[in-house]
């Protein structure tokens, strides 16, 4: 899992920048969920230079996808009221997916700067969708699959890398997380059935890597 870096040395500084921010937010209270989050935004850019897809926004958008894990669970629920933001069945069984749409209100008035696109993955890399983009796919893998990652799981993950589509990387690492959910006797966010098969039945899920 390769590719080169095409990134400007602006777009360096700036998650230079942003890294620094995060460390000031997360290293203090968290300080293994900052070392998480280095992993997941290293593992996104390399994702992204392996699929072509953007890599400073895969870079930032690993940086900042946890952003709001330091926030307690009451805190979080109450946010996510105050925001709008739907939840599916019973909240309080839901509050474990709550901190990626509740980030993705709030890092736009921290970063102006990033596009919409970044916080959509964020938003995205709890739950899922139905129709993720490339860039929603690369921070979800990764934040299964980074370097703290222990266990099969993310092994299976690393060895798929770069040898299956980003669309069949996906599709694997969100039907084991549903398999671990199930097996665990966990709850089963109401959404995971149709997101996995709507990717279970897509046409050419299947075919190689292209890059
Ligand atoms: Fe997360
Ligand atoms: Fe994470």
């Amino acid at each position: 899992m390769n590719g080169k870096s095409t990134m400007t040395a602006a777009e360096r500084e700036r998650l230079d920048q942003i890294r620094g921010a995060l460390e000031a937010h997360m290293e203090p209270v968290k300080p293994k969920r900052y070392e998480h989050s280095l992993g997941v935004a290293e593992t996104a850019g390399r994702l992204a230079r392996t699929y072509g897809v953007d890599e400073f926004q895969a870079t930032a958008a690993g940086y900042v996808h946890d952003w709001d894990k330091v926030l307690t669970n009451e805190e979080l629920l109450a946010r996510a009221e105050r925001y709008g933001i739907k939840i599916v069945g019973p909240a309080e069984r839901s509050v474990a997916l709550l901190h990626g749409p509740v980030a993705a209100v709030e890092l736009p008035r921290l970063f102006p700067d990033l596009p919409p696109a970044v916080f959509q993955a964020v938003d995205r890399h709890t739950v899922g969708a139905e129709d993720m983009s490339p860039l929603d796919m690369v921070v979800f893998v990764a934040d299964a699959m980074e370097p703290h990652r222990k266990g099969d799981y993310a092994d299976r993950l690393r060895e798929l890398a770069g040898k299956v589509s980003l669309t069949e990387l996906f599709f694997q690492c969100f039907s084991q997380g549903l398999v671990y959910v199930i097996q665990t006797g966990r709850y089963l966010y109401p959404t995971a059935v149709g997101i996995y098969n709507t990717y279970a039945m897509m046409d050419g899920r299947n075919e190689p890597a292209s890059n």
